[in-house]
Order: C-alpha cells, then structure tokens, then sequence
C-alpha cells in the first residue's frame, strides 16, 4: 500500500481527536468527551473528575491509583493508546490485526484478547505495559506530571558543574591575556591540563524507575488470583516494560568554544516506540507456549511450541529450546491457548475473518493473497478509501492525524 502513495490523495485533517483512537475521522471533534479534556493547545486539567470518574473500564484498584495520581493516569491511558496505534502496524496485513482493541473503551482490557492465552494477547499485554512506561516516563520528564520530573539519579553534581564552568571562563580569559603578546604565554598549566577534558553534566532524563513503577501499579493489579491466565499476564506486561528499561539510549550535546565539546550535557531518552514494537514483534515470533502445572503456585511449565501456528510460517525459528521442563526465559513472551487461524468470524475468539481483507498476490508476508484469504481466493476491484495516517500523539490527551485518501485496484479476499 506503500507504493500507491502518489496516487494517493492526502488530505491533511487536521482532525484533532481527544485520544482519537476512536473517533472518526472527518466528524467534528466532540472534545469534552473523554477525560473531560478541552480542545489541543490548551494545558488539560487533568484530576479525579477530569480523569477518574469519567474513565470506564477501571477497576476497583485502578480507581484507587487514578484518584490519587490522575495526571500520571491520563498520561498511562495514552500510553496505551500509542501502544494500540503501534500494535496496528505491527500487525497490519495479519489476519488477527489489532483493530480489535481500538474500543470505545479507553482501556481496552476488556476485549476478548486480553481474556485469551493466545500468542497475540501476550503480545498486547506486553506493549501495553510497555505503552504506559514510555508515556510516564516521557510526561515525567517533560515536567507534566505533578509526582515525577527528570530522573534525578542521572543527575550530574551541579556543585562541581558550576565550577567547571568558572574554570573554563578563567581559561578563556587567561587565554585572551596570553594571546594580547601573539603568542600563549602565562597559561597555567592546571588549566591546560585540563582543558582537553570533556566535562560532562547530567540533563534531564526520563524518570523510566517511575513510569515502570506506575506501569505496574496500575496494570499488575488489576486482580490478583494467581492462575495461569494471570502468570501470564504479569509475565508478559514484565516483558514489554523491560524493551523500554533496556533501549534508553544516551544523547550528548557539546558546549563549549567552536564546536569544542569541553562541556557536555548528556542524558537519557526512550527508545522510539516503533522500535520498541519491532521488538516485541519478533519477541511475538518466538514465543513460549506454557502450561499450568501447578494450579497453586502458578508457576509456569514451559513446553516447547514454536510452530503450532501455520500462518507463522514465514518465520524460520532457530531456538533451541531444551525438551526438559524449564522456566520461560524473563525475555520471552508466554501463551497458554493456541491461536485460531482467525480465517472465520469467531467473536470468542476475537476473530473478525478475513472476508473483505485486502491482500498482496506478490508479497511474501502475511498479506499474501493465499495465506490472508485462507485459500477463499479474492476478487479485484477498484476501491476509494479513507485511512487516517501519520498520527502524532500530543499531551495530553489527543492525537493529530492525517486523512489519506486512496483510489486503487485492489484484491480482496472472499
Ligand atoms: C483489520 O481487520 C479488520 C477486520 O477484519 C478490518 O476491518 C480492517 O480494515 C483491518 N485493518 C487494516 C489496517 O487492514
Ligand atoms: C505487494 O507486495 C510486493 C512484494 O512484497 C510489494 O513490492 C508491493 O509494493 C505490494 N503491493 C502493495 C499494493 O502493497
């Protein structure tokens, strides 16, 4: 669908949609709807009434956390959202393909994935967890959020920061001194000695110990039987928040005499979150069928199954996995049930069928004609449709997209 962009029509709608997930493109925005929220560009009030007592879907825990930190909430709930956005494209020309978390509900831990065991749940539990890390922690350091701001252990001595920069101020002055004969006289060895030295300064980083804190608080706890359906749970909400806690990457900005770096301000950013999706993606590939072998306990029986589902058949697993009964590795993502094919509407199984699907004849990937139309076949016709494309999130809580408009001959499966 890539290819068919220039005889695509966009259209720029600036449709702005509070949490727009779930408003249609081109209808006017109705903007108090969710959270109580006024309209973009405007700072949200974002408390217990706003956020909380308008939310459904909550449950008696979660309304606890949300009424004693609704900012941070408002901020987790997006943090899903982005993950839903994100699980769409992952999934874009699967036959299961996400948009059945898109509810009006904005948390859509009711829908019926989230109820199964299957491979695509454990993949929705953990970038929803991952989600709401990477929107905390982001909110934290941009200074909207009332409990958390920059990560203050990444913080550099400001003590000796400040007398970094008088040093090299001194320098600069001794240097102009030393210059004012045509040559460098007078300098002062302790200076020179040092004034190669980069000298580095903590800048505000993601508080990620914070949104990770948050992300269990408000995701963990929604109930707190220990069956298999909640290991998993727990397990994989572990998994996707440590994509986010091992793929902070380090920036660095230099300060310091034409384009010398001899300050430097480094500190802390989040991975982009379409990176954390490829992640959990490929995590998804080879992921671990469990069984419950001790109803008591919950702990978790690993039994080797990487290929149980025919359609993930273009993916060549090279896992080695032991026979032997063993924990599932703290990286893996876990399932207990089987996938369906998702071929046929199912609704207990959280399966549209792929009837109407638009699918590739020449591609090798999962929008494949055969494999996407389970064998049906399709038809070719010529189609006009409206996609909204290139979302943007914005704080708090709405997201920006565009109306694509495309004309195309396309196949779509029986
Ligand atoms: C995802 O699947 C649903 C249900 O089959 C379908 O209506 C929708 O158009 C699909 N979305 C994309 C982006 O292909
Ligand atoms: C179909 O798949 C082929 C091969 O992957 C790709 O080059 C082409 O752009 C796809 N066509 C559409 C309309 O997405």
């Amino acid at each position: 669908m890539r290819k068919s962009r220039s005889r695509m029509e966009r259209t720029v709608l600036r449709a702005a949609c509070v949490l727009l997930l779930f408003c249609v493109l081109g209808q006017r925005v109705d903007s108090n709807e969710i959270l109580g929220l006024k309209l973009p560009n405007i700072e949200p009030i974002l408390n217990a009434n706003t956020v909380c007592l308008t939310l459904p879907g909550l449950t008696r825990r979660q309304l606890e956390v949300c009424m004693r930190n609704p900012d941070v909430t408002a901020s987790a709930i997006q943090g899903i959202q982005i993950a839903i956005y994100e699980c769409q494209h992952q999934f874009k020309g699967h036959r299961w393909n996400c948009s059945s978390l898109e509810t009006r509900n904005k948390i859509p831990y009711d829908s019926i994935v989230f109820k199964r065991g299957f491979r695509e749940s454990a993949f929705a539990y953990a970038i929803a967890a991952a989600g709401v890390v990477h929107a905390v922690a982001n909110a934290c350091s941009m200074g909207k959020l009332k409990a958390c701001g920059c990560d203050e252990k990444r913080r550099g001595d400001e003590e000796a920061f400040r007398l970094k920069v008088e040093r090299l101020q001194l320098e600069a002055i001794q240097r102009r001194r030393g210059m004012s004969h045509g040559v460098m006289e007078h300098f002062p060895a302790e200076l020179s000695g040092h004034h190669q030295d980069t000298w580095e300064w903590g800048g505000c980083s993601p508080d990620v110990e914070f949104g990770e804190k948050f992300s269990r608080d408000f995701l963990d706890a929604r109930e707190t039987y220990r069956d298999i359906h909640a290991r998993m749970r727990l397990h994989n909400n572990r998994v996707g928040r440590q994509v986010v806690l091992d793929h902070m990457r380090r920036k660095c900005k230099c300060h310091g005499t034409s384009g010398s770096c001899q300050l430097k301000t480094c500190w802390q950013v989040t991975p982009e979150f379409r990176k954390v999706g490829s992640i959990l993606k490929e995590r998804f590939h080879v992921a671990t069928l469990i069984k419950a072998h001790n109803r008591n306990t919950g702990q978790l029986d690993h039994s080797h199954n990487n290929n149980n589902n025919h359609h993930h058949h273009h993916h060549q697993h090279n896992h080695h996995h032991h026979s032997h009964r063993r924990r599932p590795g703290v990286n893996e993502l876990v399932f207990f049930e089987k996938s369906p094919d998702f071929c046929e509407r199912d609704l207990s199984s959280d399966s549209a069928g792929t009837q109407g699907r638009i699918c590739n004849k020449t591609s090798h990937g999962m929008d494949n004609c055969e494999s996407l139309c389970c064998g049906r076949g399709h038809n070719i016709l010529q189609q006009t449709r409206s996609e909204r494309c290139n979302c943007k999130f914005h704080w708090c809580c709405y997201v920006v997209c565009e109306e694509c408009r495309i004309t195309e001959w396309v196949s779509v499966c029986k």
